[in-house]
């Protein structure tokens, strides 16, 4: 039999997009380290292991909507879509204008908003009126806040949500950011995803 050369399959343009959202990324990092609170995106393995968190979206109703504070380049955000929420039942809140338009570009149908998460009217303002908050998804670097503010993003999001409704963040940290009991909160942990850079654990706080 001739051993045919076949030809070198073509690059997909998916890597070389990777590529400039980390160039994206460490620029945003070097311009604001403290809101950014890493220098690279979160590796898919984070993502997915957040995404395991959210309720079964065979569940949800057309008012369902699932929250996530701090997107960045989309990296959970995509896996939240392929874990089966409906991008039209996103509502993305980001700080950085760049990083909305790119949002903006990757999930046409989802909600994007530029705005502080911290901030109570931006994060449950008018595009969670009369919704169903099934979870709410974080990868906002909390460690930078003082405690009450941490608190208040935590707890305050459990309050808008029915009981055992998930608060889904990640962290690199041994502490925890937001200690259950000030928030009258139960606190479920993931064991470390040592496929992303650095190793990183999922914290889930569920109304107690
Ligand atoms: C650790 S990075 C996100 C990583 C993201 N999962 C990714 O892979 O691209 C933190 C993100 O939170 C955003 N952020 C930080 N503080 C914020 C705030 N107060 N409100 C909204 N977004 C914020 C930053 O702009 C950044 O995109």
């Amino acid at each position: 039999m001739l051993d045919i050369p076949q030809p070198r399959p073509r690059r997909s343009p998916r890597p070389r997009l990777k590529v400039s959202d980390e160039a994206r990324f460490f620029k945003g990092w070097l311009q604001r380290p403290l809101i950014m609170g890493a220098v690279s995106p979160s590796s898919r393995s984070l993502g997915r292991a957040m995404a395991a968190y959210v309720p079964d979206p065979s569940a949800f109703d057309e008012t369902s909507r699932v929250l996530e504070l701090g997107p960045g380049t989309g990296v959970v955000t995509q896996c939240l879509v392929d874990r089966g929420v409906p991008e039209s039942a996103l509502v993305l809140v980001e700080y950085s204008r760049e990083f909305c338009v790119l949002l903006k570009a990757r999930f046409p149908k989802a909600h994007v908003i530029q705005g502080d998460a911290y901030d109570a009217a931006v994060t449950l303002g008018p595009w969670l009126d009369g919704c169903r908050l099934e979870a709410v998804v974080s990868s906002l670097p909390l460690f930078t806040k003082p405690d009450g503010k941490r608190e208040q993003v935590v707890g305050g999001s459990l309050k808008e949500m029915r009981p055992g409704a998930p608060f889904i963040q990640f962290s690199y940290a041994l502490t925890l950011p937001v200690k259950p009991e000030r928030i009258e909160a139960q606190l479920q942990t993931s064991p470390w995803v040592k496929r992303n850079l650095p190793p990183a654990r999922v914290l889930v706080y569920r109304a107690a």
